[in-house]
């Protein structure tokens, strides 16, 4: 199965990401890599960093001439603003002092308990690496995930549906032409009207000193029935989906399908009936269930939506203590989003596509692509069959 592990602080020299277990012969360019990175940095409400911030990756590792080569694969994200950086996060201790302590702690961050934890004295060394500067890494391993995906016709698509309490109306149609939709958005958002009040709306806060958070949907499209198992409740696909976007900075909530609204109506109104047809096999009318039940793909849309809390670093200062001298203080902010639930849609597809990458590599081997394409087809027809 594969996995990865990245490294890198926020103000460091850059991001590292390894991925292991890639099946060999898979098409990975930087430039796919950079579609994803550059769509992250968009996004109204974004703060100064992202004018700062060009990311772009380096394959450093594991390709050749443009193909998977079986062993890690290697990436790189340079951060820009290093230059006036280097002393100040160096690595050699001949630079301590270079830069003055942070020793206010923001609510809503890492900040407090991450000293408690740590046994930090400054701020700065926890802040760094807490920072969803990280995410740019992540949406870089999620865009070799998506090259896997693509092999197998899979698509992950993102979009935002709702902003500081403006929601998007209900959506109908194809998740394809959605998110092309989404794509054309300053928020990401399909809906035209919604996009527009969403966008109000982060004015509203940003002039208030605020910020919003929102709901984001990930739809995995194409997906072979029996991703995920009920075998072992640790390899249920809900769960491990629901683990990986509850790991995005500021996620507060998950919902799969239908999500929370189960709760309230009969099951009469929840379930997905079965139909058969020769033409189209086993299929569902309707997708409550999105795409999962048992803990597994059930070839319908997976369908994802996640809850951000509101940026929490505030040009309206919030009250906190300074750990030095135990004294209340206000937060002050220099430079910071006031709205990231766009940016956030693509980190969300990131990490939805690399667990769909693990459960495809699992399920059909991982060694080449060839063999992985062979035990696909394989198990396609058999299921076709049934
Ligand atoms: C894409 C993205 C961009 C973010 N940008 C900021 C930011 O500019 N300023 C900020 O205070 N928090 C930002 N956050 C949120 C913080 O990273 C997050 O609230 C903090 O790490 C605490 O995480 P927790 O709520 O999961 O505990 C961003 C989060 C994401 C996903």
């Amino acid at each position: 199965m594969i996995r990865y592990l990245s490294s890198g602080e926020s103000h460091g020299p850059e991001l590292l990401g390894i991925i292991e277990g890639l099946p060999a012969g898979l098409a990975v360019t930087e430039d796919a890599i950079n579609v994803d990175l550059f769509r992250r940095q968009q996004g109204y409400g974004r703060g100064g960093r992202m004018a700062i911030e060009k990311d772009t990756a380096r394959i450093v590792s594991g390709v050749r001439w443009g193909r998977t080569l079986g062993s890690p694969v290697g990436l790189v994200v340079e951060n820009r603003d290093w230059a006036n950086w280097n002393e100040k996060m160096s690595a050699d201790p001949a630079h301590v002092g270079a830069l003055k302590a942070v020793t206010r702690p923001r609510p809503g961050h890492a900040d407090l308990t991450g000293m408690l934890k740590y046994g930090h004295s400054d701020v700065r060394d926890v802040l760094e690496r807490s920072s969803a500067r990280e995410t740019a890494m992540r949406v870089a391993v999620g865009a070799v995930a998506k090259a896997l995906l693509a092999e197998f016709g899979i698509r992950v698509m993102g979009w935002v549906t709702e902003i500081g309490g403006v929601a998007a109306g209900e959506f109908t149609g194809k998740a394809a032409a959605l998110y092309k939709k989404a794509e054309a958005s300053r928020v990401r958002c399909p809906d035209e009207g919604a996009s527009m009040n969403m966008m109000e709306a982060i004015d509203r806060a940003k002039a208030d000193g605020d910020s919003l958070g929102g709901v984001f949907q990930v739809t995995v499209a194409g997906c072979p029935p029996g991703l995920g198992s009920y075998a072992q409740r640790d390899r249920t696909l809900d769960g491990l989906l629901a683990g990986a976007m509850m790991s995005i900075q500021a996620m507060k909530g998950v919902e799969v399908g239908m999500g929370f609204a189960v709760a309230r109506v009969p099951g009469s109104a929840v379930h997905d009936e079965i139909f058969y047809s020769k033409a189209k096999g086993y299929y569902r009318k309707t997708n409550n269930a999105g795409g999962i039940e048992g803990g597994m793909s059930n070839g319908s849309d997976i369908v994802i939506r996640v809850a951000m809390k509101p940026i929490p670093t505030l040009y309206r200062p919030l009250q906190s203590v300074d750990v030095t001298d135990k004294k209340p203080f206000k937060a002050s902010v220099e430079r910071s989003d006031s709205c990231a639930v766009p940016a956030a849609a693509v980190v969300g597809e990131a990490v939805a596509a690399f667990v769909i990458a693990q459960a495809m590599t699992e399920k059909f081997g991982g060694d080449c692509v060839v063999d992985m394409k062979a035990a696909y087809d394989a198990y396609m027809e058999r299921v076709r069959e049934f």
